[in-house]
C-alpha cells in the first residue's frame, strides 16, 4: 500500500510541519504539486491558524494538513480551530493526541502522529490512528534517539499500521529506500526549507544550500532534548558549555529566541537553523513543484533501475 492510497494526494510525500516556517503559501504550493502540505501552528493564536486554514482554501481545492505541537501553551484552542474547520488531517508531535483524540475523530479528521520509538508507534496503533510518522535522528529539528533505519524497518515489522519515513531523506533514492523498508510514503522537512515559497530568509536557505554533509549538529543531548541544527558560532558554544556540564539555565541563555533569530532575522551566527543531515543533498533554492517532481522522476529512475538487479 501507499500513502497515496491512504490520503487522497498523487505523490507519497508530505512536506513536514515545520515550527514557524511552514505557512499557507508553501502548503499551497504542495499540495499543488501533488504531495500534502503541512501548516505549522507554532507562535500562531486561534484566529492566526484558522486565517491560515482558510488562505490555503481559498488557494487550492487539494488535501493538505496541520501539525500540532501538543506542548503548545494554547494546544486546546487549536485542536478547537482544526476541528471547528474540519481540517483534512492533523500530524502531532511531543506527545501522545489521545486526549483530543474523540474531537479530532468527530470532527472527521485523519491523526497521524510522529514517532521515534515502536512502543510508541504501537500505543499509537492502539489508539486507532490512520498511520505514523517514524522519524529518525537523521532530521532536523527536535529529534529522537533512534536512527532512521532501523527505526522505521522495527515498526513496519512489528507493528501493524501504515509507516511513513522521515529523517534524512531528500531525494528519489531516500524514498525508494523508505518504500524498501516497508514504508507507505515519505515526510521530508530540510529539502523543504529551500523552496522558494518558505518563508525564511535567503540567509538561512543559503546556509542550508551550502552545507555539507558534516554540517549539522545535535545539542541538548544531556538535559533530554536534542535539537538538529546548523553548526555555527552559537552551537559550538554551547557544545563546549554542555560538555563542561555547564547547568541548564546557563545553556538556555543562548538559545532563548534563537529559533526567531534564523527563522525572522536571518541571523547565522546566533541563530539555531534547524535543518536535517540530508542538507548537503539540497542544490538550491527552488519551487516546491520542482523539488517534488525531481524527486518523483528520480525515484522512478531508480526503480526502473532496480527492477534489474537479482540477488
Ligand atoms: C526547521 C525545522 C523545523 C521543524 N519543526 C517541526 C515542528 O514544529 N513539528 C514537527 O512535528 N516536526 C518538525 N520538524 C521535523 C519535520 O517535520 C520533518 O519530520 C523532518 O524535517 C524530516 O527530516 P529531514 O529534516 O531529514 O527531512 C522540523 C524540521 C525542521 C528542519
Amino acid at each position: 500500500m501507499l500513502l497515496t492510497e491512504l490520503i487522497d494526494i498523487k505523490y507519497p510525500i508530505i512536506q513536514g510541519g515545520m515550527q514557524h516556517i511552514t505557512r499557507s503559501p508553501l502548503v499551497i504550493a504542495v499540495a499543488e504539486a501533488g504531495g500534502l502540505g503541512l501548516l505549522t501552528t507554532g507562535a500562531l493564536d486561534a484566529e492566526g491558524l484558522r486565517k491560515e486554514i482558510q488562505t490555503v482554501r481559498e488557494n487550492t481545492d487539494k488535501v493538505f494538513g496541520v501539525n500540532l505541537n501538543l506542548l503548545q501553551p494554547n494546544i486546546d484552542e487549536l485542536v478547537e480551530v482544526v476541528c471547528q474547520e474540519k481540517v483534512p488531517l492533523v500530524t502531532t508531535g511531543a506527545g501522545s493526541p489521545k486526549k483530543y483524540y474523540d474531537q479530532f475523530l468527530a470532527a472527521g479528521i485523519k491523526v497521524i502522529p510522529v514517532v521515534a520509538s515502536v512502543k510508541h508507534a504501537q500505543k499509537m496503533k492502539d489508539l486507532g490512528v490512520l498511520a505514523v510518522v517514524a522519524e529518525g535522528q537523521a532530521a532536523g529539528g527536535h529529534i529522537g534517539a533512534s536512527s532512521t533505519m532501523p527505526l522505521v524497518r522495527q515498526i513496519t515489522e512489528q507493528v501493524d499500521i501504515p509507516v511513513i519515513a522521515a529523517g534524512g531523506i531528500g531525494d528519489g533514492r531516500g524514498l525508494v529506500a523508505a518504500l524498501a523498508l516497508g514504508a507507505v510514503g515519505v515526510q521530508m522537512g530540510t529539502v523543504f526549507l529551500a523552496a522558494q515559497e518558505t518563508p525564511i530568509p535567503d540567509s538561512f536557505k543559503e546556509a542550508v544550500v551550502s552545507a555539507n554533509d558534516q554540517a549539522t549538529t545535535v545539542t541538548g543531548r544531556k538535559g533530554g532534548h536534542p535539537v538538529r541544527a546548523i553548526n555555527n558560532e552559537m552551537l559550538t558554544q554551547y557544545l563546549d558549555l554542555e560538555m563542561q556540564n555547564t547547568p541548564e539555565e546557563e545553556l538556555e541563555k543562548l538559545t532563548v529566541g534563537s529559533l526567531y533569530r534564523a527563522v525572522v532575522e536571518g541571523d547565522t551566527k546566533t541563530g539555531t537553523m534547524m535543518s536535517g543531515e540530508i542538507a548537503g543533498l539540497v542544490k538550491g533554492v527552488r519551487p516546491a513543484k520542482e523539488i517534488i517532481e525531481e524527486i518523483i522522476q528520480e525515484a522512478n529512475d531508480c526503480l526502473s533501475q532496480l527492477s534489474n538487479v537479482k540477488l
